[in-house]
């Protein structure tokens, strides 16, 4: 008896372990970033975004907005590659081109921070792992 309930506590909690595991790292809302990453990211927007896209990143005019309903009706259902290469190709406009890898890892982390997704781990800066981590709606 003791060792039945022994191997179906060690197979729940094994499952719930690989659940756990399957869905991080593969959605914005299971701590993606590190919170140093995203204070980067802010001292970079400051210098090089603010300027269009606003201070809070509320946008105006012909810029979009980078937080808030509509950048997230944007890019739900999308990657974090999708944005991020996106952003490495276009951004800041007066510039294109011109953002390290780490540095554009550092401004995706800060607008993740501004749409209140969590912090966690560290966020890549290689391509392939963006690809593999899907925008969710943000949760309660
Ligand atoms: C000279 C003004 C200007 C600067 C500086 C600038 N942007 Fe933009 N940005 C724009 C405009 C205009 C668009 C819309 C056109 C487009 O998508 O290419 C845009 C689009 C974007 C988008 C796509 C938004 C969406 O929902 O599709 C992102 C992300 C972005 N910018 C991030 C940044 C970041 C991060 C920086 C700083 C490194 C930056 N931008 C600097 C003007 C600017």
């Amino acid at each position: 008896m003791k060792a039945n309930a022994f191997w179906v506590g060690f197979v729940a909690c094994a499952s719930l372990t690989v659940a756990l595991f399957a869905q991080s790292g593969s959605s914005t809302r299971s701590g993606v970033y590190a919170a140093d990453q995203a204070a980067q990211g802010e001292t970079l927007y400051a210098q090089q975004c603010a300027m269009c896209h606003g201070a809070s990143l509320a946008g105006s005019g012909q810029t979009p907005a980078l937080a808030g309903p509509a950048f997230l009706h944007n890019w739900v259902g999308q990657t974090v590659g999708d944005l991020s290469s996106k952003l490495q190709a276009t951004m800041p406009a007066t510039n294109p081109g011109s953002l390290k890898p780490d540095q554009v890892s550092e401004l995706v982390a800060f607008i993740l921070k501004s749409n209140h997704y969590p912090a966690g781990k560290k966020l890549p800066s290689d391509q392939n792992s963006l690809n593999n981590i899907h925008f969710e709606a943000p949760g309660h």
